[in-house]
């Protein structure tokens, strides 16, 4: 059981009043909010090592280079990769797909297919179109029914010895869907395609195994998981990054430079030109240290509670649907109520200290699946608490009154 008081006191944001309300955070899918201890590190990390890695022989330089490959460590650790130059600092889980759809530009060519899912954000759908635009490959969907669930036998149905790249989110940022992303990567694996996962909306919820899914990439952002904005991680295999040419060219990428010729450093290096964001790794390893520390169990049992219990409540407002009614969803719920734009209950609820996000979440595909132009999401953390939704409730309720 968690200590929800004693958590919700780690995140001074959480004690404040919006627009004259306590404030009632439900948009943790778009970010999380930062507990002291993680903004407390970014801070120690300018007052006393801040200076650039892996560059300098003077102590500062080193003991921020230690740093920064220590949250690798933690990161390789807490994804179980088998080497710690699998793990790769990125700006977050868009950079981490572009790095990837990038280095497949010389791998693909006319003929093959990329499969994608149906419940893709488009971080996820469009650097794949870029890279059938470049290579002439195909990009298919991996369609979904009326309850936001992959369809499985399609899926099996369209794998053959063309598919090159499967890639699919592990959960659904607008619906919350829990993708069966194993049985996904053994099918794609059986025809010898490679797999990404987009797990920007899972590393928040639970702990990834990249060997267990024996995924061949697997992209995160680390502001989602109660880190730093501009942070993020792309696993990959090492077999994949050595293939993959490098992503960007700039100084700390290379071995040797001459006008003649540039040979490539070693992984992870390879792929991380130019000065990272710094503090922001190291505060990542921070915020993945305080995450580990309350749990990833504790965070599923009170998230799942959370979960059934807004399901309940909202689905006692008359004219409200649910999107995404899947068997196995995360803590999000994507919802409309009858007659009324989304935008409109969600800037109702504002006033009444309501943060959720409401529009098409990036996602505009499954918004024409379901012929609307948008929902609203209220996306739920282990520091929300039941009362906080029986807010929301009462707020979404206030605005269907004022707007019917
Ligand atoms: N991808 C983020 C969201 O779903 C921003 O809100």
């Amino acid at each position: 059981m968690l200590d929800i008081q004693k958590i919700r006191a780690d995140f001074p944001i959480l004690s404040q009043k919006v627009n004259g309300k306590p404030l009632v955070y439900f948009d943790n899918g778009a970010t999380s909010q930062k507990p002291q201890i993680v903004i407390d590190a970014d801070a120690k990390y300018y007052q006393e090592i801040n200076a650039n890695i892996h560059r300098g022989v003077h102590t500062l330089s080193q003991l921020a280079t230690d740093a920064y490959e220590l949250s690798r460590g933690k990161v390789q650790q807490h994804i179980n990769a088998k080497f710690a130059h699998e793990v790769l600092f990125t700006s977050g889980t868009t950079h981490g797909i572009n790095l990837v759809t990038n280095g497949f530009a010389s791998i693909l060519k006319p003929g093959d297919e990329i499969l994608v899912s149906a419940l893709e954000h488009h971080s996820n759908i469009v650097p794949w179109q870029m890279l059938c635009e470049k290579t002439g490959a195909t990009l298919k969907v991996i369609p979904m029914n009326e309850e936001g669930e992959l369809i499985m036998e399609a899926y099996d149905a369209l794998l053959s010895e063309n598919t090159k790249v499967v890639t699919v989110n592990h959960i659904s940022n607008a619906l919350g869907t829990i993708n069966p992303i194993k049985y996904m990567i053994d099918k794609a694996h059986a025809v010898g395609a490679a797999v990404l996962i987009d797990g920007a909306q899972a590393v928040p919820h639970l702990k990834p195994d990249v060997q267990d899914l024996d995924c061949d990439f697997y992209a995160f952002s680390g502001h989602k998981m109660c880190g730093p904005t501009g942070t993020g991680i792309l696993y990959g295999k090492e077999a994949w990054l050595n293939k993959l040419p490098p992503y960007q060219g700039g100084g700390e990428m290379i071995k040797e430079v001459t006008f003649e010729k540039t040979t490539y450093a070693d992984l992870p290096h390879k792929f991380e030109a130019g000065t990272p964001n710094i503090a922001g790794g190291i505060v990542l390893g921070t915020a993945i240290d305080y995450m580990n520390e309350i749990g990833f169990e504790a965070i599923h049992a009170h998230e799942e509670e959370l979960l059934q219990y807004a399901t309940k409540r909202l689905l006692e407002i008359e004219g409200l649907k649910i999107y995404g009614t899947g068997k196995n969803k995360a803590s999000v719920i994507s919802f409309n109520i009858d007659g009324i734009h989304p935008y409109d209950i969600g800037s109702i609820i504002d006033k009444l200290g309501i943060a959720v996000r409401t529009g098409h979440h990036c996602a505009q595909p499954i918004m024409n699946f379901f012929c609307i132009p948008g929902t609203i999401r209220a996306s739920f953390s282990f520091y929300n608490t039941k009362e906080e939704i029986d807010s929301m409730v009462e707020a979404v309720k206030k605005a269907q009154t004022m707007l019917s």
